[in-house]
């Protein structure tokens, strides 16, 4: 499974955060070229944030921060970014992500972020003592890296990691603020797992940092889509791209579609628009396959609820489908994936 240290490129996400880690410590399959380049937009806020965080921790004063927003709002582009910066800056720099097909992986994420090939080897056989033992180790190793130069720490998608990694995350928050440590984290909002929500609970306890990454402006969202069209956009293409509400991926998908479609043309002027002011065919098919993967039960409840617009309450929509909350909620996933 050469595939699963520091680039499980096996699925679109791994190849994306690959790309998005060019230039970080990760393994060396990860040249592909496309996902996340270009120009960063906004989130200079944020940067600063995390900028001051880093200082923090090069100086002794270690910190766990964890990111949080909707899937495709840019938490990793934002610590790909940040990890570059913190790497010319001296630090010593890892990364790994959590896969939703390796939940139960022990250390999954920590060991491929610190590129140990078994975690458990040498430790002692009791099963209930491993989990401590190894620990114990990662957490001794960290130290020791520490010790030499600051290191930054980049977990993705804090949703999936195992039981044992979000372990030694919630140890290294504790006792991580005499290190020369940042370990930061991505997460998508209100996780279904018990473990996570139990991090995030003892996170808040402890005040470690939380950013919560929210939409893009109007003005960055421009910029977005003129380095996509490469050009000045006309303002019917803003006009429909604000359909994605800020979300740099879904804003990306929209262009791409539109381009799918050879549908974008630049008028008199140099702006950028869509040619014919048709609706395109693979805008719709964009998002059809976005929801085919969600139970029946959703399409059918966000067609019933288009009519309402982008927002609306539980009670407009028990009173639109004619059906109790309670009722609705059955069988639906968490309510972020519906949103
Ligand atoms: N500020 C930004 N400027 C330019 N492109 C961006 C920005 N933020 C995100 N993107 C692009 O949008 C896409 C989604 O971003 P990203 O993968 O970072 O989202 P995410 O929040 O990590 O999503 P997920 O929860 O699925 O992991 C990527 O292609 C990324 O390059
Ligand atoms: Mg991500």
């Amino acid at each position: 499974m050469a595939l699963r240290r520091g680039c499980p490129a096996a699925t679109p996400a791994a190849v994306e955060l690959c790309q998005l880690l060019k230039g970080v410590n990760t393994s060396k399959s990860c040249d592909n070229a496309g996902v996340g380049e270009g120009r960063l937009v906004g989130r200079a806020r944020e940067l600063e944030r995390l900028e001051a965080l880093a200082m923090r921790a090069a100086d002794g004063q270690g910190a766990v921060c964890v990111i949080t927003g909707e899937p495709g709002i840019g938490k990793t582009r934002l610590v790909a970014r940040a990890l570059a910066d913190w790497k010319s800056q001296g630090f010593d720099t890892y990364a790994a992500a959590a896969w939703e097909m390796e939940q139960r992986r022990p250390f999954g994420p920590i060991s491929d972020a610190l590129r140990l090939r078994d975690p458990t080897a040498g430790a002692a056989r009791d099963p209930v003592g491993v989990d401590f033992q190894v620990a114990e180790r990662l957490i001794d190793l960290i130290e020791e890296r520490a010790a030499t130069a600051p290191v930054a720490i980049f977990v993705e998608d804090l949703q999936w990691a195992d039981p044992s990694s979000l372990t030694v995350l919630g140890w290294l928050a504790r006792e991580g603020a005499q290190l020369r440590l940042l370990l930061v984290c991505t997460l998508r909002p209100d996780p279904a797992r018990a473990e996570a929500r139990a991090l995030l609970g003892a996170l808040d306890r402890l005040a470690a940092p939380r950013i919560e990454l929210g939409p893009l402006s109007e003005d960055e969202v421009s910029d977005l889509v003129a380095a996509a069209v490469e050009g000045p956009p006309a303002d019917g293409l803003l006009h429909l791209v604000a359909a994605a509400n800020g979300n740099p991926l879904h804003v990306t998908e929209l262009v791409a579609a539109l381009r799918a479609d050879d549908v974008l043309a630049a008028d008199q002027d140099g702006r950028v628009g869509v040619a014919d002011g048709q609706f395109p065919v693979s805008l719709r098919k964009t998002v059809l396959h976005r929801l085919s993967g969600l139970p029946d039960a959703v399409p059918d409840l966000l067609r019933a609820a288009s009519v309402l617009g982008s927002a609306w309450t539980v009670s407009e929509l028990e009173t639109i489908v004619s059906r109790p909350a309670g009722e609705l909620a059955a069988g639906l996933p968490p309510l972020t994936l519906v949103c």
